[in-house]
C-alpha cells in the first residue's frame, strides 16, 4: 500500500501536537513537512514546538519544518496562550526529571531553507496530484501560497482544512471558530480558490471528546514517553476544562483531521457552498453554509466537502491505538 503523502501546516497548539503525534504514528501517511503558522502562539513558538515534538516521537524519517507567517494577511495576531498555555504545549517546563533537570529540554531547531508557503509550493508542484495539505492553525500561509502560484498549488491533491462551525456555535466567540478567526481573508481566499477542500468543523470535532481518565490508563499500561508526553502536555488543559465544565476532557479537534486522511470513512461529508465574514464586527470569522432546502441551481456551487457526522467511537479507537503503538 503506497503512503498517502501529508503536508501539515499548524500552530502547536496542545490539540495540534497530538494530531502531529497521531500523523507521525500512522502508516498510511508519509509526512513530508511541517510548515509552521503564527495562531496559538507565534511563529517563532511553533517552530520551537513542532521542533521539540520531532525530538520527543524521534520518528525514523524526519520531515522538514519551516517557518511561515508571522500574522495573519491583513489583521494583527491574536495569540491563545490563555488555553493552550504560556509555551503553548500546556506549559512543559513544570516536569522534571529526579534528577531535576527538565523533562522536554529546549529543542535544536533546524529549520528549512524555504518559507512556508514556498516549500509547500515546492512539494505540491514536485507531485502533481499526490500531495494532501492538512491545515490545523488559520490559513495564512496556504492562501499566501495559493496567492503566488496558483498553477503549481493546482496540482495538490486535496486540502483538509480544521476550521469553522457550520451548526455549532464558536469557540472563540458565538458565532466563529478560532482558526477562521484569527484570519478570515486568509480563510476567503482559499474558499474561492476552486481548490479540492474538506472542511473539519467544529460539529464534527466536539464530539471527538478525550477524557483525563483515559489517558491515565493509557500511561498505566504503555508507559512509553509519546503517552507521557501526551499526559504532560494535556494535563493544564484537563484542569481548566474540570473547573469551567465540569469535566476533564478534551475535544481532538486538529487530531480529527488527520484521522480523517487516514480514515476518510470516518465521516460524512456534506458538499456545501460555504462563505467566511471578513468584517471586524461580532460576526468576525463566522462561516455562512448554505443549507437552504431549495434547488441546486438557485444557490452558488459548492466549493467545499464539509464533515457533519462522525464516528466518534472509531476515531477515538484510532487515536488511542496510535498513541500507544511504537513509532516505525
Ligand atoms: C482550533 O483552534 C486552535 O486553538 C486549535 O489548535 C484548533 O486548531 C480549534 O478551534
Ligand atoms: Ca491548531
Amino acid at each position: 500500500m503506497s503512503k498517502i503523502r501529508v503536508i501539515i501546516d499548524t500552530d502547536p497548539g496542545i490539540d495540534d501536537a497530538l494530531a502531529l503525534i497521531l500523523a507521525l504514528a500512522s502508516p498510511e501517511l508519509s509526512v513530508e513537512a511541517i510548515t509552521t503558522v503564527a495562531g496559538n502562539v507565534t511563529v517563532a513558538q511553533a517552530v520551537r514546538n513542532a521542533s521539540l515534538l520531532l525530538e520527543v516521537i524521534d520518528p525514523h524519517s524526519r520531515p522538514p519544518v519551516a517557518k511561515g507567517a508571522t500574522r495573519p494577511m491583513t489583521r494583527p495576531l491574536r495569540t491563545a496562550e490563555g488555553y493552550h498555555g504560556e509555551d503553548g504545549l500546556g506549559e512543559l517546563s513544570r516536569f522534571k526529571t529526579e534528577a531535576g533537570v527538565l523533562r522536554y529540554p529546549e529543542p535544536q531547531q533546524r529549520l528549512a531553507s524555504q518559507s512556508a508557503p514556498t516549500l509547500m509550493t515546492e512539494l505540491i508542484s514536485g507531485a502533481p496530484g499526490e500531495m494532501v495539505v492538512i491545515c490545523i492553525g488559520p490559513l495564512t500561509n496556504l492562501a499566501m501560497a495559493i496567492q503566488a502560484a496558483p498553477t503549481e498549488m493546482a496540482k495538490v491533491k486535496e486540502i483538509v482544512i480544521m476550521g469553522g462551525a457550520i451548526q455549532a456555535p464558536g469557540n472563540v466567540t458565538p458565532g466563529a471558530e478560532f482558526n477562521l478567526y484569527t484570519d478570515p481573508e486568509a480563510a476567503r481566499l482559499v474558499f474561492t480558490s476552486g481548490l479540492p477542500i474538506t472542511l473539519v468543523p467544529l460539529d464534527v470535532t466536539q464530539r471527538v471528546m478525550l477524557r483525563a481518565e483515559l489517558i491515565e490508563a493509557v500511561v498505566r499500561h504503555i508507559g512509553s514517553r509519546v503517552t507521557q508526553f501526551v499526559r504532560d502536555v494535556t494535563e493544564r488543559l484537563f484542569g481548566i476544562e474540570q473547573e469551567r465544565a465540569g469535566c476533564a476532557a478534551i475535544p481532538l479537534h486538529d487530531p480529527l483531521a488527520v484521522g480523517v486522511v487516514i480514515d476518510p470513512s470516518l465521516v460524512v461529508r456534506r458538499p456545501l457552498h460555504v462563505d467566511v465574514e471578513t468584517g471586524a464586527g461580532s460576526a468576525q470569522g463566522m462561516t455562512i453554509a448554505d443549507r437552504r432546502q431549495i434547488r441546486e441551481e438557485w444557490k452558488q456551487p459548492p466549493n467545499l466537502q464539509v464533515c457533519m457526522e462522525v464516528d466518534a467511537g472509531r476515531f477515538m479507537a484510532l487515536f488511542l491505538e496510535r498513541i500507544c503503538r511504537p513509532l516505525t
